[in-house]
């Protein structure tokens, strides 16, 4: 779809990026810069930089970076259309999409659509007679009407055309319900439906779109739950159950659970506040997700070994993104739901107990760490206060160590200081391995080791430097850019991402447009790791350090790259000249 300069340049200028990230990034002032922790990859020290002159972003930490509209496009898995929508209605700017306009945009609202029927259909169908036993499942596991209807909870027919079927009469394309992932092509290429005899859960995003399904067998069938594979509007990474409900609970902290039916039963109890994953582990998106929403969250997993595992993994992801945990634990091994149920109608009251006395994560960490070690020898006092230690080690509030500490060394009987010392020694290590961490990610990034938005960069260092900050010098000196284009050809620049950079910036220009990164992601065929890149070649130019004269030289430097390739070439030609003069020396002799 074409959407004209004009109005991209409009709505940028009327939709300010230091306001718009502001809303997803606390930001501080550095300089004419603004910096802040990453929203796309977990941080504690910030290295995601916002350029108000040239309105783009860039973090160091992960390369994501670009325009306004990446950003939005990436935090809020947007489209492009979506965005520019979302951007024009924010300034007040008028912009009609009719639907043919955009391929991708319309056959997205089409599985909307698809989905939306889909859910009503198998809410109808658990109150027709076919559904007499779902709905007798459901009641059993004491849901209510009420909590059936709020969640929109249905039930998928046992006959394998039914759903297809009544799509069909409605008017859907079975290529399209193929699409929508509710249905799937046969051997014999007939569509068959993708749920069948079994519980269905809707999955609702924040703007109250049904974008998947989870759905759960009755039976002793594997697996329990099945759900809708990744779609055009679906990624089970990017998504959690029931967050349209806990966004508007007003309630302030999430609980995260493992199941849905825990969610279902927390949200009966009162506790609209409940979501969980999608049937993988928690994912780093799903962090970020959170953490747009809250900045505190309870954690109960299931008390078996994988589900603490899950919960630990889960932990240290939420911490890591700055987010205070707390962790209920359920009595007698049981999840929520299954508590919830054999309480009966004080189970809402009781819960609330569990969260009062829910610990945050160093004291959950601290009396698992003291069930492991309880014999009373001397060897498990030892494990366990250096295990303390440990725990103690990451906790980053000097008031709460301190508490801890107190505690630790009334209840074991110890000195406070030589548990004070084996922390700092904890700290000490942390931190160094910390460093290391963060250290070799920005090498990753800044290094051309491993380098996989510019492969041949290794290879050709020399060169790709001198042609990014030729591409960058073009970019902020577009009126140099003529007399730079009569003196070097695309075909020069001799890494090949770098050449489409070259060869996108050159026919914007010829367009007579201005290059930036708005115009190269509209233009070029970039995927959002390589506008992060090109957001970096761009932001990274310094006047002082490039100008004509270095221009030039950078030229020159990219015509003395050429030659020693071509030199290379020429050699390992006569190096297979030789070879096969060898051989047909070698035949001639036979
Ligand atoms: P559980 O096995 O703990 O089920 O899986 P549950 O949520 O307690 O469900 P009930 O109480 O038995 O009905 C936890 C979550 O893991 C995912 C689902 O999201 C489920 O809610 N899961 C589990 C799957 O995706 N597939 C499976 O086969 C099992
Ligand atoms: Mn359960």
């Amino acid at each position: 779809m074409n959407i004209s300069e004009e109005f991209i340049a409009e709505l940028k200028e009327k939709n300010d990026i230091e306001e718009i990230i502001s809303d997803y990034v606390p930001l501080t002032r550095k300089g004419k810069n603004l910096m802040g922790i990453c929203p796309f990859h977990a941080e504690r020290t910030p290295s995601f930089c916002v350029y108000p002159a040239n309105g783009s972003f860039y973090c160091f930490g992960c390369g994501a970076g670009g325009d306004v509209i990446t950003f939005l496009r990436l935090i809020e898995h947007y489209d492009y259309i979506e965005t520019v929508k979302f951007l024009a209605e924010r300034a007040g700017m008028n912009f009609e999409v009719s639907e043919e306009e955009d391929e991708s945009h319309k056959k997205k609202l089409l599985i909307y659509k698809i989905n939306r029927e889909a859910a009503r259909f198998y809410h109808n169908c658990l109150f027709a007679p076919e559904g007499e036993e779902a709905l007798g499942y459901l009641k059993k596991r004491g849901i209510s009407l009420k909590t059936i209807k709020h969640f929109g909870l249905g039930y998928s027919p046992k006959s394998r055309f039914a759903l297809i079927n009544h799509l069909s009469k409605k008017g859907y394309n079975n290529e399209d319900v193929v699409l929508a992932n509710l249905a799937f092509k046969t051997r014999n290429l007939k569509e068959k439906d993708r749920f069948c005899n079994r519980l269905m859960f809707p999955i609702i995003d924040v703007r109250g779109n049904v974008i998947a399904f989870g759905a759960r067998t009755m039976g002793g069938d594997i697996p329990k739950y099945i759900n809708t594979s990744d779609t055009p509007v679906f990624k089970k990474s990017n998504n959690l159950f029931a967050l349209n409900f806990a966004k508007n609970s007003g309630m302030e902290s999430f609980i995260l659970t493992e199941g849905y039916m825990d969610v279902v039963s927390l949200n009966q109890a009162g506790f609209q506040n409940a979501v969980a994953g999608l049937g993988t582990a928690l994912t780093q998106n799903q962090v970020k997700l959170i953490s747009r929403y809250t900045d505190s969250v309870l954690v109960t997993y299931d008390s078996d070994e994988a589900g603490q595992k899950a919960a630990a993994k889960a932990i240290t992801m939420l911490k890591d993104s700055g987010i205070n945990v707390k962790v209920i634990t359920i009595p007698k091994g049981k999840d929520p739901d299954e508590f919830l149920r054999t309480q009966g109608k004080d189970g809402a009251v009781r819960f609330k107990n569990l969260i009062e006395k829910s610990e945050n994560d160093t004291e959950y960490r601290l009396s698992k760490a003291k069930k492991m070690y309880d014999s009373g020898s001397d060897e498990d006092k030892i494990n366990y206060l250096t295990n303390a230690a440990r725990i103690l080690s990451s906790c980053q509030n000097p008031i709460e160590r301190e508490v801890y500490v107190t505690r630790l060394s009334l209840e074991m009987g110890i000195n406070k200081s030589a548990l004070i010392m084996q922390i700092e020694k904890f700290m000490k290590q942390n931190l160094k391995k910390h460093k290391k961490q963060e250290f070799k990610n920005l090498e990753k990034i800044t290094s051309a080791l491993n380098d996989k938005i510019n492969p041949e960069k290794k290879e050709n260092l020399r060169a790709a430097v001198a042609e990014e900050s030729l591409i960058s010098y073009i970019i902020n000196n577009v009126d140099k850019a003529s007399d730079i284009f009569l003196r070097v050809n695309a075909d020069d620049i001799i890494t090949n991402f770098n050449r489409r950079v070259f060869e996108c910036v050159k026919s914007i220009i010829a367009e007579g447009k201005t290059p930036d990164i708005t115009s190269i992601s509209a233009k070029g065929d970039f995927n959002f790791e390589e506008i992060g890149r090109i957001t970096k070649i761009i932001c990274s130019y310094n006047s002082q350090l490039v100008n004509q004269k270095t221009a030039y030289e950078y030229i020159n430097i990219i015509f003395d790259e050429n030659k020693k390739i071509k030199v290379k070439n020429v050699n390992e030609l006569s190096e297979i000249k030789v070879k096969e003069y060898i051989e047909t020396l070698k035949s001639d002799k036979k």
